[in-house]
């Protein structure tokens, strides 16, 4: 197998209604970063899935330093020096970091008798990986990104040859990017194989030595990085030529409808700023700059400590979400698998659950009309289902967060608060969702939008609030839009009172 550690050879996936993978061969050489791409849906989580166990191919051959197998077992998968680090997580919220890194190893022994030894073991991995974070900190009260930093951390530990990573940049931001670019490359060089699937085509033009593309379940081409391009990769993708754009948009309403004023509750800090009817207000930050915090605020879902909401003309207390809702704010949530949607449900019932009563003639929804709602979404978003009748919990990664989406689209509020609208969701989609909340503005309504991709956020917005470490540091209006005065601004150093 020449320096290929690892080979995978006509791999075929078949779920009822669904060819996830088909005859689907690739080689993995030692030591390179290899990316996989692909639309939602492609069948890149599926593939990775064979290699460490967690699913059986329907056909094909895995081939690990030489050694063949029909299929792996997760133990089989680990023996063999195979390590993963999943799209959804798999940590415990109640449990520390460090304890969560070796749950596995100290099991056994009882982890709650060796405590101090967890703690040191991850203080010394968190070195070595050039991690800032607390070992005893419980990892329920960390943020996405420190909560997937944890999970590298976990799959590093393990000695692994192959580290396979399913978009773990999603719920990082520039900095925690940077940290994690780090960490791969530290174990390159220690020549360990990475697999690494994103959707964000700039991090893998970074880091990858090369790159193969999946679409809808088949092989497509394995590329040099240095033969190829993001326009090259977007046709292989999505098999035409898709151009990355922003829709035109003339904003020039004056009239406020959300006034927020020296806003502080936990984790944010006499935030004040005002949203127009008809913008798109971008919200800018690093990691625990505050922003989710910020949404919760405004939605309902937190507490305010002190200052005040004007929506309308109105002091207006949210005190729950219901109350939000009611008076037409939304929040589609960062977090959406846990937030967003219920997984054993259909994409039908998901999508129309918050809008029953705007489908519901005295009190009943027809079938036909819920029907006809879906499989409206399921087209506009290009949502990768065999049908609207399939639990969610069958769909993509990708697809399922588009079902959250499409399920407040349809809610039609007057204002929007969007927390990482596109993370994880393919190029193609991510036009039609530019499309659809550029219609919702043009109809009038307002969105915010918390961002961490800064082409989206220098794209999208009218104007652009940003924070760091819970306080406002700048505002942008539209003509002073740069790349360098947001990072400033993101950036910026806030001292502690
Ligand atoms: N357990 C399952 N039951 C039925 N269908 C499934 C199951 N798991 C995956 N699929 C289907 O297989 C196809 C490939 O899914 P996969 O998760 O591999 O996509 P992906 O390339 O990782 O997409 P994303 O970028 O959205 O994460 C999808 O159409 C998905 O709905
Ligand atoms: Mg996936």
């Amino acid at each position: 197998m020449g320096d290929n550690i690892l080979e995978l050879r006509d791999i075929t996936k078949l779920y009822p209604g669904v060819k996830a993978l088909d005859h689907v061969s690739i080689s993995f050489r030692r030591g390179e970063v290899h990316a996989l791409v692909g639309e939602n849906g492609a069948g890149k989580s599926t593939l990775i899935k064979t290699v460490s166990g967690a699913i059986e191919p329907t056909e094909g051959r895995i081939c690990v330093e030489g050694r063949e197998f029909e299929a792996l077992t997760p133990a089989l998968s680990r023996e063999n020096g195979i390590a993963i680090v999943y799209q959804e997580f798999t940590l415990v919220p109640v449990l520390t970091a460090a304890e969560n890194i070796f749950l596995g190893e100290f099991l056994r022994k009882g982890i709650f008798s060796c405590q101090r030894e967890m703690s040191e073991l991850a203080k010394k991995l968190f070195q070595r990986l050039n991690i800032q974070m607390d070992p005893d900190v419980k990892v329920g009260e960390l943020t996405t990104g420190y909560q997937q930093i944890v999970e590298i951390a976990k799959a590093v530990l393990k000695n692994a040859k192959i580290l396979i990573m399913d978009e773990p940049s999603a719920p990082l931001t520039n900095r925690e990017v940077e940290a994690m670019f780090q960490i791969v490359e530290t174990l390159k060089a220690e020549g360990v194989t990475i697999i690494y699937i994103s959707h964000r085509l700039e991090e893998i033009f970074r880091l990858a030595d090369r790159v193969s593309v999946l679409r809808d379940g088949q092989y497509i081409a394995t590329k040099a990085i240095q033969d190829t391009d993001k326009d090259d990769l977007v046709r292989l993708m999505v098999g035409r030529t898709l151009k990355e754009t922003y829709p035109e948009r003339n904003f020039t309403q004056k009239e406020t409808v959300l006034e927020v004023n020296h806003l502080t509750g936990n984790g944010v800090k006499n935030i004040s700023f005002t949203l127009k009817k008809g913008e798109i207000l971008g919200f800018g930050g690093l990691v625990g700059a505050g922003r989710t915090e910020l949404a919760a605020l405004l939605f309902g879902s937190a507490k305010i400590k002190s200052g005040e909401i004007i929506l309308r003309g109105k002091k207006f207390d949210p005190n729950s979400p219901n109350a939000a809702i009611r008076n037409g704010i939304c929040l589609v949530p960062e977090d959406r698998k846990q937030q967003g949607l219920i997984l054993e449900m259909t994409v039908q019932e998901n999508l129309t659950m918050a809008v029953r009563k705007k489908l519901s003639k005295r009190g009943i929804m027809r079938e036909s009309d819920s029907r006809e709602f879906s499989e409206k979404y399921v087209k506009d978003l290009t949502i990768r289902t065999p049908g609207i009748f399939q639990r969610v919990k069958n769909l993509s990664g990708g697809n399922q967060q588009k079902v959250v989406l499409g399920k407040w689209l349809g809610v039609d509020p007057e204002i929007l608060i969007f927390d990482e609208p596109t993370r994880g969701i393919d190029v193609g989609a991510k036009q039609e969702i530019y499309k659809i909340m550029t219609e919702i503005v043009r109809q009038g309504k307002s969105i915010i939008m918390i961002s961490s991709d800064m082409e989206e956020l220098l794209g999208m917005s009218d104007r652009m609030v940003m924070l760091s470490k819970g306080r406002q540091t700048g505002m942008l209006e539209k003509e002073e839009f740069t790349q360098e005065r947001v990072l400033n601004y993101i950036s910026e150093v806030v001292e502690d009172e």
